[in-house]
């Protein structure tokens, strides 16, 4: 259980936008130092002047997080201008990919898997050994989904949170078993009002398929899940049950109510041995009040 923030870093990947921002923000107003990482160079470059604003000190260095030597480059410039963090957010992400399974391309799973898994994977290996070694209480918080919870149709995104929800588990068990003082955390958001609709803006020109435009994909998932976006939480008020959760040791940390009767059902299913369970009624329409209800297609939170 991490405790005691004052005067301790934070490391907060994907933090020039949505989820990461607010956090990062978030734990500027607790005294923290922060080390952010975000591919986006203009909007990583304002983040850091607003969060310097705060008073805190702020490393900010642009990278993929899918590219392990970057984030290990991330990792030397952080440990040595702060010391082991007290906290380390692997919360960069990108969304869509409804599309079935076998119309996926091999570059849409690199992509995808690339920066949701492999990100949050090089992101503990640079940075938890030091963590360990450091003796400190420390958390690290995985941003996976209640996409990484729940089923349903298609999804490379649902695969890739899906693997990061196991994956934390596993580091939870793996810390525990080592007797350390470093909590985990999955954050499963619902929907948050972010900018993940976009989140090709951010996808190399080389992970894209010949003849497939990044204005293609654009389209396609803007269109479909902005009028889901626009009945999402604020980041910030994510940010604030995260830090509640962090604060009292919680490992699986929701946002949105709904996602229980969600693990529910499919936990129900599963125990059956027949089919997937069958999904929900649709989506309330943007306006119409707080979301009750788990939207259908596309899942929620990309
Ligand atoms: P966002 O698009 O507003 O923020 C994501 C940030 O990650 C952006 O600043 C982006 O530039 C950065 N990023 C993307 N690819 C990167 C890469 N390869 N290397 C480094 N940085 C990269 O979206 P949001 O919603 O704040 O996403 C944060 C996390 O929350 C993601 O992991 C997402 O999957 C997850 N999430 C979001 C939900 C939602 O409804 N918004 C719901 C469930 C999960």
């Amino acid at each position: 259980m991490l405790t005691n923030l004052v005067g301790r870093s934070a490391v907060v990947t994907g933090a020039a936008s949505g989820i990461g921002l607010a956090l990062a923000h978030r734990l500027a107003n607790e005294g923290m130092d922060l080390a952010i990482a975000d591919i986006e160079g203009g909007a990583l470059v304002a983040a850091e002047a607003e969060l310097r604003g705060t008073g805190v000190r702020v490393l900010a260095v642009q990278l993929d997080v899918a590219d392990e030597a970057s984030v290990e480059g991330f990792a030397t410039s952080a440990l040595g201008a702060f010391g082991p963090p007290a906290l380390l957010c692997n919360n960069a992400g990108v969304g869509g990919g409804w599309s079935p399974i076998w119309t996926a391309t091999r570059k849409d799973w690199d992509w995808m898997l690339g920066v949701n898994l492999m990100g949050v994977v090089h992101g503990i290996r640079a940075f938890l050994p030091a963590m360990i070694e450091g003796g400190e209480e420390g958390h690290v918080v995985n941003t996976s989904s209640v996409a990484g919870l729940m089923t349903g149709p298609g999804q490379v995104y649902g695969v890739s949170k899906h693997a990061v929800t196991r994956l934390t588990e596993g580091l939870w068990y793996d810390l525990e078993a080592i007797g350390s003082r470093i909590g985990v955390s999955v954050l499963c958001p619902g929907i948050a009002a972010t900018r993940i609709n976009t989140a090709a803006r951010n996808r190399p020109s080389h992970s894209f398929d010949e003849g497939r435009s990044i204005d293609e994909s654009r389209a396609l998932f803007e269109a479909m899940e902005e009028r889901y976006l626009a009945t999402g939480m604020p980041p910030a008020e994510v940010a604030d049950i995260l830090l509640g959760a962090v604060r009292e040791g919680r490992f699986y940390v929701f946002t949105h109510d709904w996602v229980l009767g969600s693990i529910e059902r499919r936990t129900a299913a599963i125990l059956d041995g027949m089919q997937p369970p069958t999904l929900p009624g649709p989506a309330p329409e943007p306006g119409s009040g707080p979301v009750q209800a788990a939207p259908t297609s596309p899942t929620p939170g990309a």
